[in-house]
């Protein structure tokens, strides 16, 4: 079910005379910062919510085995907070493999604490992606997690590091943290 994004990437937006990019982390991006950056700013974005609604198939699971990793629904309503970071174009050739399984990356506004805004990117799985797994309960999701691992690492830690991150932010993310009362 692995179907690569790394070269829909590639074609999605151009780089040309930029020296830098605003980059928005909302899942493992806040917690697993494996990249260099120019510049770290905790930043809101609106209209999306976070959701355990994505299959991973190479990180925190396998092809047979899935795990369930996050991605982004549209919500008219709803704020994702998370992490955004100034990168060089160049990052984008390393997460753009770390994050290939079905991930896109989309441009958006992001807001800063102080008020400012600016636009960036973030990689989105959409619905039509391959390893898009979907709704289900919270102890259905909970379940799977705590049932699967890959080549990163149990999916619990995902989940585990993730909710911590974003205690660390200040951020009550309904979602997550009941999935981690669940897991716990
Ligand atoms: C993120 O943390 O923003 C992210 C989550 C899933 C895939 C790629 C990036």
């Amino acid at each position: 079910m692995t179907i690569s994004t790394v070269e829909h990437n590639r074609l999605r937006q151009s780089f040309e005379g930029m020296s830098s990019v605003w980059l928005f982390g909302y899942g493992s991006l806040i917690y697993k910062v494996d990249f260099p950056f120019l510049e770290q700013r905790p930043a809101t974005i609106e209209g999306w919510a976070r959701r355990f609604w994505q299959g991973s198939h190479d990180h925190r699971g396998t092809p047979d085995a899935p795990g369930r990793v996050v991605t982004l629904i549209r919500q008219p309503e709803a704020k994702c907070k998370g992490m955004a970071y100034r990168v060089s174009p160049e990052v984008f050739e390393h997460l753009d493999v770390r994050e290939k399984n079905g991930y896109l990356r989309f441009s958006t506004p992001m807001a800063f604490e102080d008020g400012s805004s600016t636009d960036g990117l973030v990689y989105i799985a959409t619905e039509d992606n391959a390893a898009f797994l979907g709704p289900a309960s919270s102890a259905e999701i909970a379940r799977q997690i705590a049932n699967s691992a890959g080549p990163s690492g149990p999916n619990s830690d995902y989940l585990l590091n993730l909710a911590e991150a974003l205690r660390a932010l200040g951020d009550h993310d309904p979602h997550v943290f009941e999935l981690e009362s669940h897991l716990r």
